[in-house]
């Protein structure tokens, strides 16, 4: 392994090329990585980075991200599996309809959706800024895609009603009120932080609801040593890593998405001796796209 992450660096520097990794990346990828994030934290990297080549690990949708913020960069994802099922439930087509049917309706879409849907919508949103976005909006009717928990937090936290799209991660659906309250039983003591893609019974259960990045800040800084975590057990490499002498338990450690464990470190390197697999949005889209991420960006 070694090698192969020195081989990595070696080819990196030559290229002029940039790592970034999400959260529920494999742990030699989150070691390997210039920058680990969340979706929202990713895209501001992408948008801002003077590297040439963006070696995007995590999955689809986020290196189509990174390539309509970027458009002069090159921007690989080394394995084209990795995608997202939630984002893959709705396509532009389906949007336009439901457009249709609510021709006054602004449209948002969470960030994940395909470069297509997000041309189709007018404002973009990640876990991190949900809420902040719709409160932005002024208009009385409201669509939300692709992700019904999602939406169903947004509405409790802003009570605004949202027109959406029966979507929903199976990661995070897949995480069951059962789970969390077993854990609490065997960790009475700990925090239950979770994910605002879980169902809303679980979101009842916990403490605070975060996205991945908004847990690795809030765990520094609160004095509680010991934490239930909601979302993907990826980011317990993250947590752990960042807090030793803190205790973190996953929710369920089944609940896990496949896609964001598809790239190795063989894969980054595959991918940067061959600069492979490019991932590029038409640049009609792409433009559309922008928009809807701009909007995004300067709520800050
Ligand atoms: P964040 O890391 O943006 O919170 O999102 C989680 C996720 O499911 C990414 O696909
Ligand atoms: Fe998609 Fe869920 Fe995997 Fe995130 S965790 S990439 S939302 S399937």
């Amino acid at each position: 392994m070694a090698d192969i992450v020195d081989e990595v660096r070696r080819l990196k520097a030559e290229r002029n090329a940039i790592i970034l990794a999400h959260n529920y990346q494999l742990p030699e990828i989150q070691d390997i990585a210039d920058y680990l994030g969340d979706s929202l934290a990713l895209s501001r990297t992408a948008a801002k980075t003077d590297a040439d080549v963006i070696v995007l690990c995590g999955v689809h949708f986020m290196a189509e991200t990174a390539a309509i913020l970027s458009p002069d960069k090159k921007v690989l994802l080394p394995d084209l599996d990795a995608g997202c099922p939630m984002a893959d439930t709705l396509t532009a087509e389906r949007l336009r309809e439901l457009k249709k049917k609510h021709p006054k309706a602004v449209v948002v879409c969470y960030v994940n959706t395909s470069a297509a849907v997000k041309a189709e919508s007018d404002i973009c949103c990640t876990s991190s800024n949900a809420v902040e976005v719709v409160e932005s909006l002024e208009e009385d009717e409201i669509i939300f895609v692709p992700d019904m928990y999602l939406a169903d937090y947004i509405s409790r936290k802003t009570g605004r009603e949202l027109i959406v799209w029966e979507g929903c991660c199976p990661t995070h659906a897949g995480i069951k009120p059962g789970d969390v309250l077993r854990q609490k039983r065997l960790h009475p003591r700990s925090e239950v932080i979770v994910h605002p893609e879980c169902m809303p019974e679980v979101i009842d259960l916990a403490d605070e609801v975060l996205s991945t990045e908004g847990m690795c800040t809030h765990v520094k800084k609160t004095d509680t040593r010991e934490f239930i975590i909601g979302t993907d057990p990826g980011i317990l490499h993250r947590l752990r890593k960042e807090n030793p002498t803190k205790s973190f338990y996953a929710a369920s450690e089944e609940s896990l998405c496949s896609d964001m464990k598809i790239i190795t470190l063989k894969k980054v390197l595959h991918s940067l001796r061959e600069m492979e697999y490019m991932v590029e949005v038409p640049e009609d889209v792409r433009v559309k796209a922008k928009q809807a991420l701009d909007r995004m960006l300067e709520i800050g």
